[in-house]
């Protein structure tokens, strides 16, 4: 194809046709977008809205001329950043005065009518948003720059990432200045939160602690399409103007200009999502109404807040208040203490999780804490609850802070009765009555009988078939548990042994006892093609999908890659295997003893004859691949063999950790720093000069990027 053919006139019609078109649909689907996202309201059905963003995409992929970064189609995300830009700030981020002391907000306020004299003037007191600080800028009514807070001169530039949250809008309606910035907290909302966090225990990662770090960590994923899935949610609490334009913007729109509570209300305007529970206060009084209100509130919002904020209101006046060395004499924040009560201990209860692990709950006297009803708060482990000294008919101490979990922060001594003993933590699991074991070094107890302890038979299972396991669609953890039930399933070799006849009708028994057919026809079928598929899931998630102890998808990344096959593993020994990165002792120890266990093995057996994946895929010349963020497929060689690299800065195709993989996956090696014994420094983006200098001292050769992809390329 050549690419700098002219188009013909025909095409130069239908271009200019489709352009007319895609600025209808632009405008059609952002106002139904932002009704759904803004206002809550549907205008159409799903289904029409879903045929017009085809029909959108139809048209910008057929004219790419016409694709806006800014088309409400890119909101799915799509873009890869190995590393995110530094840009400055034009008007710096600065940070707030707080307290958690009513009497230091009414000094505060005392001190800004004492400086202010006769003025008149207002407060707009508002919440203070758990989450994130980013800029957004706008130019011409389009978004072109969203920047994180940083240091507050300097930000990351996120751009792609906040491009996909819905209630940042990509255009703005109506009027709007040339050029500005809305600031504001991206926070995410608990229940999208929750939703995610189970996801991500049910594929065996780590939950993140709160919403604030799982916002920050969304903010900051490499792949947008990641950031689209996760539903934050914007919350603006500034409209600024770089000061050149303020003056001439204020002459222009004094009304929307001239107060903070007006500014937030022309941002609603422009199709912000302000939150309604901004309030202009007059006096100390309505302050500490507003304060009282929310503290009591807050926790039937559906985000989370840490406090409020209290602002000067009339905007002129913000110059003659001031700063000080790094916050605004005219706006303060009251932070609102963690709430804690204390309740007794009725119980503890244990729950087994997938790989064995024990862990104690706290069954406690119902009491109200933040909003909600508290009864069972986690106790962690064996060596938490000794830690604290915890015993049977204590008062608890629990606190709920910025997270919705309650947490156990303590035991009210003062309130223990004479004769409580300290508690004995049981000696045989709840579940299968195996006597628990307890590894050297760890804080708590685990149940050794994977095979017949029913959650662990079930927890493994629904790892298995997890998405970044096997990812086996349709078969949620009801369904196994029915498939346990009827002796169908009893380990992951067994789902290859299902027939369609086998499933079809299977009945469940309902609530009050009447029975369901809950596998149908289609159902049946689609399972057993789900199961039929997952046989071409890679060697490395095969790996992880078995689910053993402290293997997560990156470990089981590259045993795969050292190992190449199952065999060459299983015959490994312990030394071996901890000569593989991220394998330290106790994990190659563990993957030691699960692969020479015989019910392992039994297993393994059972699923290589049904056709899992045990070897990496070979392409007839033995070569693994590897599947870059951005979809690039590179595949390996022995290229590298007996080379040493240092890496360093960024890449324009990998990622860090793709780039150091790519190495060994030509079987090179990755060295954390320069010695005689290194063959190259790959050298990216950002390498820092002393790297540089070290390598001509000893004369070690560097490479780009290029340079690197010609020496592994075929
Ligand atoms: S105003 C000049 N308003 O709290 C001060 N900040 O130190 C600009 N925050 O990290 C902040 N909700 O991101 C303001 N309604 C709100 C806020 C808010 C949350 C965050 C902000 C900053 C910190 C203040």
């Amino acid at each position: 194809m050549d690419l700098f053919a002219q188009p013909t006139l025909e095409e130069a019609k239908a271009q200019d046709c489709a352009a007319a078109r895609v600025k209808e649909l632009t405008v059609l689907i952002n106002r139904y977008n932002q009704a759904y996202y803004m206002e809550d309201v549907s205008p159409v059905s799903d289904f029409e809205f879903d045929a017009l963003l085809r029909e959108l995409q139809q048209l910008e992929q057929r004219f790419p001329a016409l694709l806006s970064p800014n088309s409400p189609t890119q909101r799915v995300g799509g873009t890869v950043n190995k590393t995110f830009r530094q840009v400055p700030h034009r008007i710096p981020m600065l940070s707030l005065g707080n307290t958690y002391s009513i009497e230091e907000i009414e000094d505060f306020e005392a001190r800004t009518r004492k400086s202010l004299g006769d003025t008149p003037f207002s407060y707009t007191c508002e919440l203070k948003y758990d989450g994130v600080a980013i800029g957004l800028t706008y130019r011409k009514g389009q978004l072109v720059q969203a920047v994180t807070r940083g240091n507050g001169s300097m930000g990351d530039d996120i751009t792609d990432n906040a491009r996909t949250i819905n209630t940042i809008p990509l255009t703005l309606n109506g009027d709007y200045p040339d050029d500005f910035e809305v600031r504001g907290e991206v926070v995410y909302p608990y229940e999208a939160f929750a939703a995610m966090n189970a996801q991500r225990e049910a594929e065996g990662e780590e939950p993140f602690a709160n919403p604030r770090n799982a916002a920050s960590g969304s903010l900051k994923l490499q792949d947008s399409r990641e950031t689209a899935r996760r539903k934050l949610q914007f919350n603006p609490y500034f409209l600024l103007l770089p000061p050149a334009e303020e003056a001439a913007a204020m002459a222009r729109w004094p009304h929307h200009l001239a107060s903070h509570y007006s500014r937030l209300q022309w941002a609603q305007q422009m199709g912000f999502r302000v939150q309604p529970y901004v309030q202009e206060c007059r006096n100390i009084e309505e302050i500490k109404n507003y304060i009282d209100r929310w503290d009591k509130q807050r926790w039937e919002l559906p985000f989370g807040t840490d406090g409020i904020v209290i602002k000067v209101n009339q905007i002129p006046l913000w110059d003659a208040l001031g700063l000080t060395a790094k916050s605004p004499r005219w706006a303060i924040a009251f932070k609102f203490k963690a709430e804690q009560v204390a309740t007794p201990l009725l119980s503890i209860s244990l729950q087994v999780g997938r790989t064995g692990v024990v862990t104690p709950v706290a069954n406690m006297k119902p009491v109200q804490l933040g909003g909600t009803t508290v009864k069972r708060a986690t106790l962690n482990n064996a060596d938490f609850i000794s830690k604290m000294d915890i015993r049977l008919g204590d008062s608890l101490l629990i606190e709920k802070g910025g997270e919705i979990i309650p947490k156990v922060v303590g035991v009210e001594l003062s309130q223990r009765s004479q004769g409580a003993v300290p508690y004995q933590f049981p000696t045989h699991c709840p579940e299968c009555a195996a006597p628990l074991v307890r590894a050297e070094g760890e804080t708590g107890f685990y149940c050794p009988n994977r095979n017949g302890c029913h959650p662990q038979i079930i927890g493994v299972l629904e790892h298995f078939v997890s998405r970044k396991a096997m990812d086996i669609d349709g078969l949620g953890s009801e369904r196994l548990e029915l498939l346990y039930q009827k002796g169908l399933v009893r380990n992951a070799a067994d789902l290859y042994a299902l027939s369609r006849e086998q499933l079809v009708g299977i009945e469940s028994v309902g609530e009050n006892g009447e029975r369901r057919t809950s596998i149908q026809d289609r159902g049946a079928d689609n399972l057993i093609a789900a199961i039929e598929d997952s046989k071409q899931i890679p060697f490395e998630r095969v790996l992880f999908a078995l689910g053993i102890r402290y293997v997560g998808e990156v470990g089981a990344k590259k045993l795969a890659r050292y190992f190449k096959n199952m065999t060459a593993l299983q015959e490994a020994d312990v030394e071996e295997i901890a000569t593989v990165e991220e394998m330290g002792a106790k994990t190659a120890q563990i993957v030691y003893d699960y692969l020479q266990q015989a019910d392992s093995r039994q297993l393994i057996a059972r699923l290589q004859a049904a056709g899992v994946q045990m070897a990496v895929r070979d392409h007839g010349d033995g070569a693994a691949e590897m599947v870059l963020k951005s979809g690039l497929v590179m595949r390996g060689s022995d290229k590298l063999k007996g080379k040493t690299f240092v890496v360093s800065g960024t890449f324009a195709r990998f990622t860090r950790d793709e780039i150091k993989e790519n190495i060994e996956l030509n079987g090179g090696k990755v060295s954390g720093s320069l010695s005689a014994k290194t063959s190259y420094l790959l050298a990216g983006d950002k390498m820092g000069p002393e790297k540089q200098k070290k390598a001509e001292k000893l004369a070690i050769p560097i490479l780009t990027e290029e340079e690197y992809l010609q020496m592994v390329a075929e």
